[in-house]
């Protein structure tokens, strides 16, 4: 992939040339080597940082971390890990690309050093929900050495879907309020049958109401970056037996898709079971939802360490890092999140975080005024 991007630097440079007068450039991450062909065309280069501020902490300081660092991360296993503007994590909590010491590795860290010689970095996320964050990179403490540049808390910018009403949202009209628990895992996340068959039995035994959105599992084989599978999941073969018949009047299983946004902001659900994209993140929070994190991949498990420790806005699913999160433990969290009072704390912290994620974005809010500095800075 890395490889595939320096490759468009030559389509990209054509193209900005053929447009009247492009005046910035605003880039993803993983494009960080179009900086050049920005320096080439004297082009001013930003970058749109779609995950969280306190990620962007982490990440613009790994460069000089692993530079600095006698052993690899793999060796640090479990020690708490502490850098500016993040709470203490795990070594083991990283991306499996930082983990991993080989070209991608190398390639990804050269990304992120790259990223201060930009005019500014747009963050989706807003200030007060990530406060340490934002002063750690303001103050400079995220890059070591070098000047940091202007950080725009823009956030939260969640999408929404299209004009046909999807059969579950139908389902959710004729679900009490805040009564169901959504479970969804992302555009790329799935997980094996077995894993599909605990949650299955969790989900029954709780006896709480859900909506569960269910793909077909990976195989083994499966790497990064393949396509993922696209065949419909056949729920019969991949569910208990007899679970779809038990639980119609309880549940709802969708394929593959379902409008997430609509789902959560439906005055129906009540808990969202998130593989804590950062996507999905922001989603829950803005629909005032808690959130049960069930981490997958990529920066997921530290955006779990995010939301549990420092936001308090939701709690892990026991065994995610391990082989399989059993159905008690599914059953047992869905169960202390709708029927507990920590469970209804959870839900009062998580609808006052709604509230200030709108402000942020209202006029005089922090990320309206991020934004309007940034049109300023062009
Ligand atoms: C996150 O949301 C944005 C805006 O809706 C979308 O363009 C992007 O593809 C999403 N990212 C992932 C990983 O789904």
């Amino acid at each position: 992939m890395f490889d595939r991007h320096r490759l468009m630097d030559a389509p990209l440079r054509d193209f900005l040339r053929s447009l009247p007068a492009v005046r910035e450039l605003v880039l993803d991450m993983f494009c960080a080597a179009s900086l050049d062909v920005a320096a080439e065309l004297g082009i001013p280069a930003y970058f749109f940082f779609a995950s969280s501020a306190s990620i962007l902490a982490i990440y613009l300081n790994l460069p000089s971390v692993v530079a600095n660092m006698g052993r690899s991360f793999a060796e640090l296993g479990d020690s708490p890990f502490s850098l500016p503007g993040a709470p203490p994590f795990r070594a083991a909590d990283l991306p499996k690309i930082v983990l991993d010491d080989d070209d991608a590795t190398r390639a990804f860290l050269r990304l992120l050093e790259r990223m201060p010689e930009s005019n500014g970095i747009l963050v989706n996320t807003y200030e007060s929900l990530e406060a340490r964050a934002v002063h750690a990179l303001r103050d400079g403490a995220c890059v070591p050495g070098r000047p940091t540049p202007p950080v725009y808390c823009v956030g939260p910018l969640v999408t929404g879907g299209g004009d046909d009403k999807h059969e579950c949202l139908e389902w959710l009209d004729a679900q009490p309020d805040s009564s169901v628990v959504f479970l969804s895992f992302g555009s790329r996340g799935t997980l094996p049958k077995k894993q599909l068959q605990e949650i299955a039995v969790g989900l029954e035994k709780s006896g709480q109401r859900f909506l569960w959105v269910v793909r077909s599992p990976r195989s083994d084989e499966r790497k990064f970056g393949d396509p993922l599978p696209d065949a419909e999941p056949d729920l019969d073969a991949l569910l208990p037996e007899g679970f779809l018949e038990r639980t119609k009047r309880q549940g709802l299983v969708v394929r593959s898709w379902a409008p997430q946004v609509e789902v959560l902001r439906h005055r129906a659900t009540g808990a969202f079971v998130t593989h804590c994209g950062w996507n999905s993140t922001l989603e829950g929070i803005t629909a005032g939802l808690p959130l049960l994190c069930w981490p997958l991949y990529a920066e997921q498990r530290l955006n779990r360490v995010l939301i549990v420790e420092e936001m308090e806005l939701g709690v892990a699913l026991r065994g995610y890092d391990e082989e399989v999160v059993k159905a008690e433990e599914v059953e047992a969290k869905v169960r202390w999140v709708m029927e507990s009072e920590g469970g209804r704390a959870l839900r009062e912290r998580a609808t006052a975080e709604k509230c200030r994620a709108v402000e942020a974005l209202n006029e005089g809010g922090s990320s309206h005024a991020a934004f309007v500095e940034f049109l300023n800075s062009l």
